[in-house]
Formats: C-alpha cells, sequence, structure tokens
C-alpha cells in the first residue's frame, strides 16, 4: 500500500504525512531529505552545486543513516537541495532509492513534489497539499525562528516564492498535482484540521486501517 503525499514547501505536507503513516501503521520518508543530503554532502566535499557530476557522485553514495541530520533543516540546505533537484541524474538515482522504499510492507507514506506523478504514479492514495504562499512563508518564519535562524518574513516569502519557481518550472518532474491527486488547501487549518481532512479524503479512497 502506497501513499502520495506532493505539494509546495510549508505547505503543511511533512506533519500530514507523518501522522497518517503513524495512523496505519506505514513507514514514512520525507524525500526532501535526500535532496537536501545531496546538497549537504556536496558543499562538505566542497564541490559546486553548479556542476551536475559533483551531484551526481554525491547522490550516487548517499548514507540512508545520514538523514536523520537537523542541519539538513535549516533555509540554505533547501534553497541548495532545489538546485540539486533540478539535474536528471541525481533524480534517476534519487527515484531507485525511493522505489525501494515504497516497498516496505505493510505500506509506505512519501511526500515530495512529484511522488504521486513520477515515483509513485500507481500510489493506492495521493494527496497534494497546498496553501496560499503567505501563510506558507508565516509558517515557515515561525519554523526558523524556532531553530535561532534570524530572518524576517519579508525575507522568507521572497525565498519561498522563489523556490515554487524553481520546483515548477523545472523540466525533469516539475512539482504538479497527478491528474488524480486528491488537493487539500491548508491555508484556513492547523496542524490537526489538515490532518482530519486528509484522513477524510484517505478514507474515501482506501478506507481505515484493518477495514
Ligand atoms: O520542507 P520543504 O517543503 O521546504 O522542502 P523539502 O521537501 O525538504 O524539499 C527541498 C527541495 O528538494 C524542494 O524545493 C525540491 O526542489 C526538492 N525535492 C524534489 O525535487 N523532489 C522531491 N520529491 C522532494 C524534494
Amino acid at each position: 500500500m502506497i501513499i502520495a503525499v506532493d505539494g509546495p514547501a510549508a505547505s503543511g505536507k511533512g506533519t500530514v504525512s507523518r501522522k497518517i503513516a503513524d495512523l496505519y501503521g506505514f513507514s514514512y520518508l520525507d524525500t526532501g531529505l535526500l535532496y537536501r543530503a545531496v546538497a549537504r554532502d556536496v558543499a562538505a566535499a566542497g564541490a559546486s552545486l553548479e556542476a551536475e557530476s559533483d551531484a551526481l557522485k554525491a547522490a550516487q553514495s548517499l548514507d540512508f543513516s545520514s538523514l536523520d541530520d537537523d542541519s539538513l533543516r535549516i533555509t540554505g540546505v533547501g534553497e541548495a537541495a532545489s538546485i540539486v533537484a533540478r539535474y536528471p541524474s541525481v533524480r534517476a538515482t534519487l527515484l531507485d532509492l525511493q522505489l525501494q522504499f515504497s516497498r516496505k510492507p505493510p505500506g509506505a507514506v512519501l511526500d515530495g513534489r512529484d511522488i504521486g506523478t513520477v515515483v509513485c504514479p500507481n500510489a493506492d492514495a495521493k494527496l497534494y497539499v497546498t496553501a496560499d504562499p503567505e501563510i506558507r512563508a508565516e509558517r515557515r518564519f515561525l519554523e526558523l525562528s524556532n531553530l535561532g535562524e534570524s530572518v524576517t518574513r519579508e525575507g522568507v516569502l521572497e525565498m519561498i516564492l522563489q523556490r515554487d519557481a524553481r520546483d515548477t518550472e523545472r523540466a525533469d518532474s516539475p512539482m504538479r498535482p497527478a491528474a488524480d491527486a486528491m488537493l487539500l488547501d491548508t491555508t484556513k487549518l492547523d496542524i490537526m484540521q489538515s490532518f482530519d481532512a486528509a484522513v477524510e479524503l484517505i478514507k474515501r479512497k482506501i478506507g481505515l486501517p484493518g477495514t
């Protein structure tokens, strides 16, 4: 059983995905962490984000156990991730890892930008989670401020808009809802309301665990 969750930065897809995985007893993969880790490893090797061959090397030697790393959450890494995410060879390498993960029994929830369209087009349920950019910027501003980053609301909004543009305009696997994705707009919803709405949509499609 596979549940695919896509959407832009700070839409709430990560929180919703983790809670859905807990509810169903499924494994959960935040696929953005793979791209973030590749960007981190490129920088650690002193290589250039602008060279696809350097990013590919980092993707090929990616260590899954290095994903549990708080430094992956900082702003600069997210921006760098969306640069290496443009490279087809990097995406192809990470695709294999994601496919292996998606086959974990009894099921898996994967979140990202292209899960419903490219990684798992046959997923049992697909969600596309969105929210207005201003709301997403406010959420990310609070998150980063709590992590001790010195950011402004305007700066974070600008970053979110730039990243949306980079992710939707790239040629390989751009961010977009799959034709059969269920749309969930969390602009006016808090975490629990978003989760409840997601569960309702998924229940309609695949039922509850054990049913
Ligand atoms: O947490 P946030 O939504 O800000 O970002 P993320 O999910 O960690 O993803 C970071 C970047 O990785 C995105 O902006 C995308 O460029 C890229 N990404 C991707 O291309 N495909 C995915 N399946 C997941 C992330």
